[in-house]
């Protein structure tokens, strides 16, 4: 191991990297089948912050066509939608569109959304102060008429058995 030989690990490195271009990586945005409907100033903020992982719209950024980042990107991505996707809404019912929006209140209110990772590369996805304030009162505005709509669904099933 006098002479390592470093051209020959450059020249392997560099074939390996070309190589792992070659992996299909899924960037697919799949059709929209019913977006959430929520107030303009939310709906900017969900778009500014959430909708690269959380709706079938994300931007893909130059680095998610350069391997090994893009498997990376693309997990979290294809992660992110099946864990909630703000424009595939149809595909909840009531009960769990109401466990959705109470989870991102709090996620957003931990600080554990917007992933940390992402908010290094995209620093306009900070959600600010005032942001998370919007949305907890949006939040609050909703949970009423939600309770509403839980009560007249139990009663529902009452009027069933
Ligand atoms: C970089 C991608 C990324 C961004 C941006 C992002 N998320 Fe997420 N989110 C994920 C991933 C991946 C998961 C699933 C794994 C986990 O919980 O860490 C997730 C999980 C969640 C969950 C849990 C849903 C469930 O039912 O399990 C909520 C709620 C959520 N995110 C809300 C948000 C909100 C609100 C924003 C914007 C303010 C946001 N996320 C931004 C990637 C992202």
């Amino acid at each position: 191991m006098k002479n390592l030989p470093i051209k020959k690990i450059l020249i392997w490195g560099l074939g390996l990297f070309v190589l792992i271009q070659l992996v299909p990586v899924n960037r697919d945005n799949p059709p929209v089948t019913e977006e959430i409907q929520l107030p303009q100033h939310i709906k900017t903020t969900f778009e500014r912050s959430c909708y690269d992982c959380h709706s079938n719209k994300t931007k893909w950024p130059w680095y998610s066509y350069v391997a090994p980042v893009s498997w990376l990107l693309s997990k979290h991505v294809q992660d992110g939608r099946k864990h909630l996707n703000f424009t595939e809404w149809d595909k909840y019912d009531a009960k769990k569109r109401a466990n959705k929006l109470e989870e991102i209140l709090d996620e957003i209110e931990d600080g554990t959304m917007p992933l940390p990772g992402y908010l290094r590369l995209h620093p306009e996805a900070v959600l600010s102060g005032a942001d998370i304030d919007a949305i907890a009162d949006w939040y609050d505005s909703l949970a009423d008429s939600l309770e509403n709509e839980a009560e007249t669904s139990s009663d529902d099933a009452e009027d069933h058995d």
